[in-house]
């Protein structure tokens, strides 16, 4: 089911966060991160949301806003959330950009920029997970998810598609893969 899929994406989420996070964590040490571990997560953050997670979202929201407009209200503006946290991530590619390049930018500065981003994010799908999801389960009928399913896998443009979740895929495990690389080279 649909809301399943969207709840497992979260979690695969989560794993990137969590790899973002234990590079940070070198940085606020005064070691040096992977650049190539925290360069392809955000890499990975800035197609797959936008091209992938919220726009299915949406699809399920604009649902809910119809069944249940009140319901709908209690999540809030999820797209003006999706911005926001594409914003979020705009300020954490600068950041390590500008580490990269030898700019002058407190460690400070950075460790703040990628908390933010990361603390954002958890809250947001904790959100989706608490509100956002149960309120669709409860509000939409049999035929919306049918629908649903029928946008998401639309021949001319499939928001899903078993070959780029795959791909999707190859790429998370790449990217657990350098990391681990990356940590047994550390010990
Ligand atoms: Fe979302
Ligand atoms: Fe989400």
């Amino acid at each position: 089911m649909i809301i399943e899929f969207l709840r497992q994406e979260h979690r695969n989420i989560e794993k990137l966060l969590r790899v973002l996070e234990r590079e940070l964590s070198l940085f606020g040490r005064a070691e040096r991160p992977d650049y190539e571990v925290i360069r392809a997560v955000i890499a990975y953050f800035e197609v797959y949301p936008d091209v992938y997670h919220h726009p299915q979202e949406d699809l399920v929201f604009r649902k809910l806003k119809a069944r249940d407009p009140t319901a709908a209200a209690g999540v809030g503006d999820l797209a003006a959330e999706h911005r926001s946290g594409a914003e979020r991530l705009r300020r954490v590619a600068q950041a390590v950009q500008d580490v990269l390049t030898d700019q002058e930018i407190p460690r400070q500065t950075v460790d703040g920029i990628v908390r933010d981003f990361i603390a954002h994010e958890r809250h947001h799908m904790a959100m989706e997970e608490r509100v956002f999801f149960p309120a669709a389960i409860t509000a939409l009928q049999p035929q919306d998810w049918v629908e649903i399913a029928s946008t998401l896998t639309d021949q001319k443009d499939p928001l899903f598609s078993a070959v780029v979740e795959e791909r999707f895929d190859a790429v998370r495990k790449h990217i657990l893969q350098l990391e681990q690389e990356a940590e047994a080279e550390r010990v």
